[in-house]
């Protein structure tokens, strides 16, 4: 069954109509101005709309115009007998259709039934895009990451609460969001709290709703995060700063699955998954005073430790040229490619800051650098502080030793201003020896 709006000036037409349409099945609102179809298109949301060209008032193609800017459903327009130019214009500005006048009704039934199809596989086409974004996309070929794959796929179906750890950055969220995504729950909401960032005072409210006049603020009766993912995955991110007392009250959610709103008596019941994370050691925190043991063997049921990017081998090469694909089409740029040289220096990195320092480094490379290819000397990684960055162990012994060789060489030329004589000197080998080493980490010398 879909809901149809009709505009015509002709209550002939309106009611053969909407008789034929009662018949298959659909609901119908029938208007007989465009002033009046556009009010209630405002009003109520429909899956159809049929209008007439011809009509008093403000004109048939103007109603097109607004409803289209709108983003109202497909609109079938109905115009005179031969009046092809008008259909053509119609179509132009994104009518799905024309019906002739005088009206076939199989002509009628056919275009309804094709727009109506065509608007449900429009839908289709958005949910699935909805269901796995570019956001839910796990990079990775490496043994951690496969075994992590294999651990989000075995828990994701179980209805289990799930304790995501793992560093600053390193996927998280992502691993949160395809436990929800391939799980019984998928077409139900994802809804996620961030429990460091929303101030004590209003968690409460945020996670469990209120009533109006609950406190000063409080215009309104509002839903909580609890109860908006009923049916759903509820994901407490940065859980391990949440304070004591909405500790206590979450746990006693997770005890009975139910809950009160703020200010309110009545008991409310739902059904929601709870996966949490946290880039802190719980069990430390416990130790502390700050984390509460109880609340923490609750969450704790599925543990997934999201391993760091220093420990994934060749992925962090994986991901960076994943970035440099995505910018590219993002900004329609050509897309960026890494020398042999670059690759080596990124998978030499400590990357404290995991998949979103990457991210964040291969971004800043793909928007400023006017080359084609990125060289290892155009990458700065770490803080100045750190001459060498420390070296991941991703390397073989070969690589580690050349890779540390040519960074601190890099370091010492850069502290003696480029002067090969002493930065030869300094490092105690022949001056045609740096030569040499030079020439084969292809550092070319710029002297100021
Ligand atoms: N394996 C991966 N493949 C593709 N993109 C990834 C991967 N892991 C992380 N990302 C991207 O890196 C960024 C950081 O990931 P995410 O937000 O999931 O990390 P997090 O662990 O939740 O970080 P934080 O601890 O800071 O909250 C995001 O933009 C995410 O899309
Ligand atoms: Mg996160």
């Amino acid at each position: 069954m879909a809901k149809i709006l009709i505009i015509d000036d002709e209550p002939g037409i309106r009611t053969t109509l909407a008789d034929i349409l009662h018949d298959e099945g659909h609901r119908t609102t029938l208007c007989e101005s465009g002033e009046e179809g556009l009010a209630q298109y405002a009003r109520e949301e429909v899956d159809l709309i049929i209008l007439d060209l011809w009509l008093p008032g403000i004109d048939g193609m103007a109603v097109l115009e607004r409803l289209r800017a709108a983003g109202a459903p497909p609109v079938i327009v109905v115009s005179g007998h031969g009046n092809v130019d008008t259909a053509v214009r119609a179509t132009r500005l994104g009518a799905y259709d024309f019906l002739e006048k005088p009206l076939s009704l199989e002509r009628v039934l056919l275009t309804v039934n094709h727009a109506l199809a065509d608007r449900r596989l429009r839908e289709q086409v958005r949910d699935l895009r909805r269901h796995l974004t570019l956001e839910e996309l796990l990079i990775g070929e490496s043994d951690v990451m496969k075994k992590l794959d294999q651990q989000v796929r075995s828990a994701a179906p179980s209805n289990s609460r799930v304790l995501i750890t793992g560093e600053n950055g390193s996927g998280k969220e992502i691993v949160a969001r395809n436990l929800h995504r391939l799980s019984h729950r998928a077409e139900q909401p994802f809804i996620d709290v961030n429990c460091a960032a929303i101030p004590e005072e209003l968690i409460e409210s945020e996670l469990f709703g209120h009533r109006k006049g609950a406190f000063t603020g409080a215009i309104d009766e509002r839903k909580g995060k609890f109860e908006l993912a009923d049916g759903g995955t509820l994901f407490l991110d940065e859980i391990g700063d949440m304070s004591l007392k909405t500790q206590a009250k979450v746990l006693r959610v997770l005890q009975e699955q139910t809950f009160q709103k703020v200010g309110g008596q009545q008991t409310i019941t739902v059904d929601v998954r709870v996966i949490a994370a946290t880039n802190k050691d719980l069990e430390a925190e416990i130790g502390g005073g700050s984390f509460r043991s109880d609340l923490y063997y609750r969450l704790n049921v599925i543990p997934i430790e999201v391993p760091p990017l220093r420990t994934r081998g060749n992925d962090i090469v994986l991901l960076a040229e994943y970035f440099l694909r995505r910018f590219a089409a993002e900004s329609g740029a050509p897309r960026k490619k890494l020398s042999a040289g670059a690759a080596t220096k990124l998978r030499a990195y400590h990357w404290p800051g995991n998949v979103r320092e990457l991210r964040n480094v291969i971004e800043r490379l793909a928007i400023l650098l006017p080359g084609e290819t990125i060289e290892a000397e155009d990458i700065q990684l770490g803080t100045r502080a750190e001459a060498v960055a420390p070296i991941a162990a991703n390397l073989t012994l070969k690589e580690a030793r050349d890779e540390f060789e040519k960074q601190y060489i890099l370091a010492r030329l850069k502290e003696l201003a480029g002067n090969v004589s002493r930065t030869a000197d300094a490092l105690g080998v022949e001056r045609s020896n740096l030569y040499r080493k030079l020439h084969a980490y292809g550092i070319r010398v710029e002297r100021p």
